[in-house]
C-alpha cells in the first residue's frame, strides 16, 4: 500500500475516549460523505486478538511484536469500511471480548507496534477517501487534515453506553470500572496519548442523539469547505 497514491483524498478525524459514541457517528458520517468508515481500535484489538491466541499478554511486548511480525495482516473494503484480516480470518466478535479489553491498552502504549500500526493506517488512504475513529488520528495518523473532531460524553453516560452494547454478564460498575482503566492509560501514556489536537472540534454528546451529532459534523466539514473555497 503505498499513501503517496491518495494525497489528494480527505481524512476526517474523529477521535475521543472509549464508548463516546465515535463507532457509531464515524460510519454514519462516512455514509454521508460516501467515505471508507475505519475503525483504529480495530488493529490494536486485532493485534492484541492474535497474541492472545498464542497465549502471549498484552504486556509481553517482545511477544506481541513477534507475533505481529509473523502473522499476515492484510486489508480489504467490505461494507463501506477498510477492514483486515489476519492470516486471511476476517476477526469480529472476538475483537471485543473483556480479555481483549483487558489486554489491548498496553498493547496500543507500546511505542514499537504503534509505529506499524500508523504506518498501516496512513496506508489506508489508497482505498479512497476516509473517515478515521481513534484516539491519535487528528494528533499523529493525519495532523494535516482540517477536519478533526473529538468527541466526549460525561463518564455515567459512557458506561451506560458502553454496558448496553456488551455481550457478556458484567455490571455497569465493572464497565464503569474497565473504561476508567483504560482512559487512565491511553491519556497517561508516554507515546501519542489521547488528547484534544489545538485545531480540533470538541463535541460533547451527552444527552445528544446519534443523528444530531452526525448532522454537526456533516454541517462543520460543509462549513470549512465553503471556507476554504
Ligand atoms: O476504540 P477502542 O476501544 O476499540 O480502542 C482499543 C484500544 O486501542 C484502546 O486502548 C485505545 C487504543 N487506541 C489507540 O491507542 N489509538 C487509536 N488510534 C485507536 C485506539
Amino acid at each position: 500500500m503505498s499513501a503517496s497514491k491518495g494525497a489528494a483524498r480527505e481524512v476526517i478525524a474523529i477521535d475521543g475516549p472509549a464508548a463516546s459514541g465515535k463507532s457509531t457517528v464515524s460510519r454514519r458520517v462516512a455514509k454521508g460523505l460516501g467515505y471508507l468508515y475505519v475503525d483504529s481500535g480495530a488493529l490494536y484489538r486485532g493485534v492484541t486478538c492474535a497474541a492472545l491466541a498464542h497465549g502471549i499478554p498484552g504486556t509481553d511486548t517482545e511477544g506481541v511484536l513477534r507475533c505481529m511480525a509473523e502473522r499476515e495482516f492484510a486489508w480489504e473494503v467490505a461494507d463501506g469500511a477498510v477492514t483486515f484480516t489476519i492470516d486471511g480470518v476476517r476477526p469480529c466478535a472476538e475483537l471485543r471480548t473483556e480479555a481483549v479489553n483487558q489486554n489491548v491498552s498496553p498493547v496500543a502504549a507500546a511505542c514499537a507496534v504503534r509505529v506499524q500500526v500508523v504506518e498501516w493506517l496512513r496506508g489506508m488512504l489508497c482505498f479512497g477517501s476516509l473517515v478515521m475513529e481513534g484516539r491519535d488520528i487528528g494528533t499523529k495518523v493525519f495532523p494535516d487534515t482540517p477536519y478533526k473532531f473529538y468527541l466526549d460524553a460525561n463518564p455515567e453516560e459512557r458506561a451506560r453506553r458502553r454496558h448496553g452494547e456488551s455481550q457478556e454478564p458484567v455490571s455497569v460498575a465493572e464497565v464503569s470500572a474497565s473504561l476508567q482503566r483504560r482512559d487512565t492509560i491511553d491519556r497517561r501514556r508516554a507515546v501519542d496519548p489521547l488528547k484534544v489536537a489545538p485545531d480540533a472540534e470538541v463535541i460533547d454528546s451527552t444527552g445528544m442523539s446519534i443523528d444530531d451529532v452526525v448532522q454537526h459534523i456533516l454541517n462543520a466539514i460543509a462549513t470549512r469547505r465553503a471556507e476554504s473555497t
